[in-house]
């Protein structure tokens, strides 16, 4: 399989290790190597038909700030279109406006023909429908478990493993951020604004933690959950959000008293698509601290299921990209064999 790869951050720097590490079972379970043939960043981009070395790419970004040899203005999206290869990795920064820049390159690889496997929200969260529709359209594949809680496989055990389950609801906590925070404010019966400054000091919050504490992140999320785990067509501005930036020491006390915890979930339901502060008993599941993320799915058959996981992270989000990559190459395999 030929990937590019769109974006060379955090995410990006992540798969291409991965993609170098994993070579044995690429060649082992699929009998194939995974190749990166293209890789570009904001203002560089690197091409080899042959593969590129996954090791040159990585010391180059470190030593320059740039994946590519030189400083260019060329379109990239030429690059998603033009090139030869399999299958795009798009992992640029999240933009809940518009989607932008990652939806036109999801759009244009998708249009070529090619598969695309994204850790992105932003063109998910805003396009859902129309994304799918061409991935369709096209018979290629659109795989997103990145997007979604890290390496917290919520979509693709719902979608593969649960698929004779009817899923009634969901409920979780989908931003580690938020969750930090809260669990500090009891902890050590902090203030929002100083749990918020030892997140950020800490490297779990962003200067501007807006999409965090506002609830903007979780709600992208939701959103992705409900059209893929259940048919919903929704975008983003569909969940009625409130964040956790009014959460006072007072009413963490309170909910202590009752034996409760405040935490801020995210709920699907038949009428309701909702991130929203809530009180929840210690000692159940949704009272988890630190940052990691958790959802439960209520079904017919298996009743509750609860994932935990990672929500974010260099090796923990590739560990979701390679999971669509792998779930590419046996789509692929199962095709081959059926010819
Ligand atoms: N980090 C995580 O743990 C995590 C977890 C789950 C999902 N995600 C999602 O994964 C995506 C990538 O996250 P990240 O942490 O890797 O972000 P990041 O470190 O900020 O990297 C973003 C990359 O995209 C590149 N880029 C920016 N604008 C571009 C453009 N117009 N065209 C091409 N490339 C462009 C940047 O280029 P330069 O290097 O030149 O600036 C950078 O290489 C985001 O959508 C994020 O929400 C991240």
């Amino acid at each position: 399989m030929d990937v590019l790869i769109a974006g060379f951050g955090v995410v990006g720097q992540g798969i291409t290790e991965v993609i170098r590490d994993k070579q044995e079972l690429f060649q082992r379970r699929f009998g194939k190597r995974v190749r990166i043939v293209g890789a570009f960043d904001s203002h560089s981009c690197a091409v080899d038909p042959a593969g590129l070395d996954p090791s040159a790419l990585l010391t180059r970004k470190c030593a320059t700030g740039m994946v590519g040899k030189e400083r260019l203005d060329t379109d990239m999206a030429q690059l998603t279109e033009e090139l030869e290869y399999d299958t795009l990795i798009e992992v640029t920064p999240t933009n809940i406006v518009d989607g932008e820049p990652g939806s036109t390159y999801i759009r244009t690889a998708l249009g070529a023909g090619r598969n695309v496997v994204t850790s992105n929200k932003g063109p998910l969260a805003l396009q859902f429908g129309e994304l799918s529709a061409l991935a369709a359209k096209n018979q290629v594949q659109l795989r997103y478990e990145a997007s979604v809680g890290g390496a917290m496989p919520v979509i693709n055990l719902s979608r593969e493993l649960l698929m004779g389950e009817k899923i009634y609801s969901l409920r979780g906590i989908l931003n580690g951020t938020c969750n930090f925070i809260l669990n500090r404010m009891k902890e050590e019966s902090l203030p929002f604004s100083s749990a918020l400054q030892e997140a950020q000091e800490m490297g779990y919050a962003e200067r501007d933690p807006t999409y965090d504490v506002e609830g903007v992140d979780s709600a992208c999320k939701l959103t992705i959950l409900a059209n893929a785990i259940f048919g919903m067509d929704v975008t983003y501005s569909d969940v009625v959000r409130t964040g956790i930036r009014g959460i006072t020491e007072e009413a963490i006390a309170l909910a202590g008293e009752q034996k409760k915890v405040i935490r801020l979930i995210g709920e699907i339901s038949e009428n309701r698509l909702e991130v929203t502060p809530r009180l929840v008993p210690i000692g159940h599941p949704l009272a988890i601290g630190g940052t990691l993320n958790i959802v439960q799915l209520i079904t017919d058959l298996a009743g509750e299921v609860t994932v935990v996981g990672p929500g974010a992270g260099r090796k923990e989000t590739a560990s979701a990209l390679l999971s669509d990559i792998l779930a590419i190459l046996k789509d692929e395999e199962v095709r081959n064999g059926a010819k």
